[in-house]
């Protein structure tokens, strides 16, 4: 280990501006930390204008529910809000008087769009920038090699939903610097999170123990062990986990599950990583979970 987990000395993190890109579930989550836990301001980016505003509206929202319930004031809200900018392009996230020192990078997990938008980053941006990325499934070795400057590119894993979930797991590419590793740590502490160190591995931590966990149960109910509900509670209140697995694949969407449960079984190359086949029929009928109406369960 290069850095311990949580080091109580982290210095003060030293970034003064977050750009976060897409502004879908995660890099919505991701923006609501910056702005609202370590206060900083914070350059949402997003190519769809649609997403933007519905964006801004879904953190709206939440930010009310926290107003009604006395948890923040009118004002706090305000000023959380007033901390959030938006862009269209990385030329406008990269050209302003103060660009950010620090961006997360959530889009949508395909190798092509990211491996280009790193190299484009690299080029637009400073050469002090932290480019990180949330993927949770690619390799950050990769992404950065794409890069000019890999030694400044890093994966930062936030957990969905971002504003409720604990962890960051943070993973240092090949090139990655120890500044770098340090930089991270610090702000993802300054975020309220507390981080974990990977090595880049296919699923680093989370996914490589959690996606198995939940193919497992998907072979359990195609092997007609138990019902979905009977595998869900036995698990809810046998281990006290806050949901069953096969609720937790629909809450997660069904193709993600299948998406990272391929790359364990490509890159690892040992056939108990195999998708469950009822994994892959629940995805090709377009059963992607709850955000389908329709997965293990329907909504
Ligand atoms: N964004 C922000 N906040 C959200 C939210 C969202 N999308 N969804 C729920 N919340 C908040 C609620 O507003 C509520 O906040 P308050 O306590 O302040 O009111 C809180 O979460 C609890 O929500 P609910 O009472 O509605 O429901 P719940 O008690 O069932 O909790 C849950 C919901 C937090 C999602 C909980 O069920 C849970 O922790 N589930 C497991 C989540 C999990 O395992 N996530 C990791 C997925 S794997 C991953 O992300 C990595 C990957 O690469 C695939």
């Amino acid at each position: 280990r290069r850095y311990a987990s949580n080091d109580a000395t982290s210095k003060p993190h030293g970034v003064q501006s977050l750009g976060v890109i897409g502004a879908g579930q995660m890099g919505l989550g991701i923006a609501l930390v910056g702005a609202r836990v370590a206060q900083l301001p914070v350059r949402l980016m997003d190519v769809s204008q649609d997403q933007l505003d519905k964006g801004l509206r879904f953190m709206d929202k939440l930010l009310e529910k926290d107003v009604q319930r006395g948890r923040l004031t009118a004002e706090e809200k305000q000023q959380v809000q007033s901390r959030v900018s938006v862009v269209r392009s990385v030329d406008e996230l990269a050209s302003t008087a103060s660009p950010a020192d620090l961006i997360v990078e959530a889009v949508s997990e395909r190798v092509d769009l990211k491996l280009s938008l790193f190299r484009d980053l690299s080029e637009a941006t400073a050469p002090n920038t932290i480019l990180a990325s949330n993927t949770s499934s690619i390799s950050i070795t990769k992404i950065a090699g794409a890069s000019l400057h890999p030694e400044r590119v890093i994966g930062m894993h936030f957990m969905n939903p971002v504003p409720v979930m604990k962890l960051v797991e943070v993973i240092p590419g090949l090139a990655t610097s120890q500044q770098t590793i340090d930089t991270t740590l610090a702000v993802s502490h300054a975020m309220g999170k507390t981080t974990t160190l990977s090595q880049d591995v296919p699923g680093f931590i989370a996914n490589r123990l959690l996606m198995p966990y939940i193919n497992e149960a998907v072979f359990a109910l195609q092997e007609g062990i138990a019902t979905r509900e009977d595998i869900d509670t036995t698990m809810r209140l046998g281990t006290n986990v806050p949901m069953g697995p096969l609720t937790l694949a629909d809450f997660i969407g069904l193709d993600t599950c299948l998406a990272i449960m391929r790359v364990l079984h490509t890159q690892l190359g040992d056939t108990k990583y195999r998708p469950a086949v009822l994994l892959q029929k629940y995805v090709d009928a377009g059963w992607l979970g709850k955000k389908t109406g329709r997965g293990f369960y329907e909504y």
